[in-house]
This record gives C-alpha cells, structure tokens and sequence, in this order.
C-alpha cells in the first residue's frame, strides 16, 4: 500500500510518498525557517503564503524523488491540526485536491500522532509503551497499549518545552529556532545557575513557565547590574533542570505502567542532552529515539500515522474534511 502524505501544521511544508508504513521513498521539506528568523519566530500570516507558493512543488518533487506513477498510490494522508489554521488549510485542501482527481480515499491525521509514529520508521512499535512527547507547541507523556490508541498521562499546564527552549534563546540572543542553539550551548557550559525545582508538580505534569521566567529575571537583573552572563553556563543550568524533570517522570511512567518500550517524539526529541539522559538513566525497556530529520515537522511522520490509522479504523473522510487549530489526540 502506498501512501502519499502531506504536513503544513507550521512552517515547514512538506510531502512524502511511504510503502507499507515502513519504506520512505520520499520525504521532501520546504522549510521556512530563513524567512521567519528576521521576525525571531513564525509569522503565521507569512506562513500561510509560503506554503501555497511552495505546495505544488514539493508534491511534484515528492512524486518524481518517488519515482511512482500517481496510479500506484492508494491514500492521501494530511495532518489536519493541532497548528497554525491557515497553514493546515493550505496543506488540507491541496490533499483533497490531489485525492479527489486522481479519485484515491483521504485521511485527516493528528500532527502529534505524526510525531509519535516517525518512530515507527526506525523501529517496529512494542506495546504497551510510553511515548514522551516533547515539541514547539506540546510536552505530554503518552501511554500506547496498542497501535493507535493513545491515553495521555499528563502534560505541561503552561508553555512546552520547546516554547521555552525557543524564549531562553531569544533572552540571551541566541536566534531562532533556539532549541537546537541551546542545546549546543550547553555542552561548553557547566550547570552553575540555580534553577527551580521542576519535579514538584504532582503526578505526570509539566510546567515550564516558572524556569523561562527564572531565566529571563535572571539576565534582566544582570544587565541591570551590568554584570555578564555566562550563555554557556546559562544554557547547562537551563537544559540539565529541563531534562531533568523531563527523564525522571518518563521514568516514573514507565514503571507504573509496566512499559516494555520507551519512546520520544517532536522537535525537543532532536535534543543531544535529553537523548544522553535517557540512555544513561532509563535501564530495563527498549529505547527508541526517532532519526534526527524526523524530529521535527516532516510528512514521513504523518504518512506512517495515516497508514495505522487507516489499517486499524479502516474509516476514511470526505471532501469535508477540514484543518482544526485544536484537536485531541485520543
Ligand atoms: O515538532 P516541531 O518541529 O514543531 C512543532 O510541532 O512544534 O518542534 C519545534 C521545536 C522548536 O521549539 C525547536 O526549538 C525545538 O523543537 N527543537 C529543539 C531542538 N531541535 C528543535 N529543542 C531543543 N533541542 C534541540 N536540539
Ligand atoms: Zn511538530
């Protein structure tokens, strides 16, 4: 079964072709990163117009890079939400276009359902597992007992990790996307700084606005005192707290619920000290970690999702089918 897919959620337009939920035979991404670092983060209005300058042409490249005729290809698969509206519509309408002429049934799919089955490319999903989901607009940890059935332990109450990764970036002037900036960062910095205590929140949540205030309290009271920060420093102190409280209530998960596989998933998944983390500390159940490239926002993801989804549901939508900036996962 051949699966043509399509992500547009943010700022990353992107089609990818997928055999039998396994194969990539193509995963083409258009990002926009370039254009919206001028403005230190996405521009949705900016966003929605690059996709629609770049959607025909990254399906033509997928299809080509492919090397299929558009006959061979048996489901649409697009993400229909979370995310920016006027991106998702974009990435929506041209799915339906392209099923409906070339008469093939479509699927709407969950971004962050996406971002839990890139890990399927890599590995073969063992149940039950806890998946810690960790992206630019979600933290949840997610408990899978089979495929495509998702139960969420808890999540962050406030900003998600990638939010704060992104606004302690842009604090002490490090750029935009600043998560994979930080990251780097904090391997030439010790964890010197005092950061507050992120376990305290009881049971599986999360909360990140508290040490993203720290943070920026912190360098504004410096610079009032004309006193230099340490970026490096800052950045070690920053991450060690976050994947601190990241890995431990992972670990807490997959203990109660007997896990025998521990997987992460979105853009924060790309991050070095979290990945070091988890291998050192999370013993006794399979880790699966997605590649690198399909970390953050890529239409592989969704194609693997849509092809379970379908398999499991066997249900498919109609030209109804619409983008929702909000949606629930289970
Ligand atoms: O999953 P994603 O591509 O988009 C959303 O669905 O949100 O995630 C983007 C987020 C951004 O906040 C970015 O700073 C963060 O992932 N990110 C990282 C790293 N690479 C990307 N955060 C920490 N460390 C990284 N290496
Ligand atoms: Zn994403």
């Amino acid at each position: 079964m051949i699966v043509l897919s399509v992500e547009s959620s943010c700022d990353e337009t992107s089609v990818s072709l997928i055999r039998d939920g396994k194969e990539i035979l193509s995963n083409v991404v258009l990002s926009q990163i370039d254009i919206h670092k001028e403005y230190g983060g996405v521009v949705p209005e900016i966003a929605s117009r690059e996709h629609i300058k770049g959607i025909t042409y990254v399906f033509e490249e997928a299809i080509t890079k492919a090397n299929i005729s558009k006959d061979d290809i048996d489901l649409v698969a697009v993400t229909k939400g979370p995310g920016l509206i006027g991106s998702l519509l974009i990435g929506v309408n041209a799915a339906k276009a392209f099923a409906y002429l070339n008469d093939i049934d479509i699927i709407g799919v969950h971004h962050i359902a996406g971002h839990i089955y890139a890990n399927q490319i890599s590995e073969d999903l063992v149940f039950p597992l806890v998946c810690l989901v960790v992206s630019g607009g979600h933290t949840e940890l997610i408990l899978m007992k089979e495929h495509y059935d998702f139960n969420k332990l808890g999540e962050t109450s406030d900003d998600a990790v990638g939010e704060a990764y992104d606004k302690v970036a842009r604090t002490i002037g490090l750029g935009y996307p600043g998560g994979p900036i930080v990251d780097k960062m904090a391997f030439l910095g010790k964890p010197n700084y005092k950061m507050p205590d992120l376990k305290n929140i009881p049971g599986y949540g999360f909360s990140f606005s508290g040490i993203k205030s720290h943070v920026i309290n912190l360098v504004h009271n410096a610079e009032q005192r004309n006193e230099e920060i340490n970026k490096e420093d800052l950045c070690a102190s920053f991450q060690n707290a976050v994947t601190d409280v990241l890995v431990y209530k992972s670990k807490k998960a997959i203990e109660e619920y007997g896990a025998k596989m521990f997987m992460i998933a979105g853009g924060v998944a790309a991050n070095k000290g979290l990945r070091a983390k988890i291998q050192a500390e999370i013993t006794n159940v399979k880790i699966v970690v997605p590649e690198f490239k399909y970390c953050t926002d890529n239409a592989a993801m969704i194609g693997v999702a849509g092809y379970y989804q379908y398999l499991k549901y066997q249900q498919k939508d109609d030209m109804k089918l619409n983008g929702s900036s909000r949606l629930n996962l289970e």
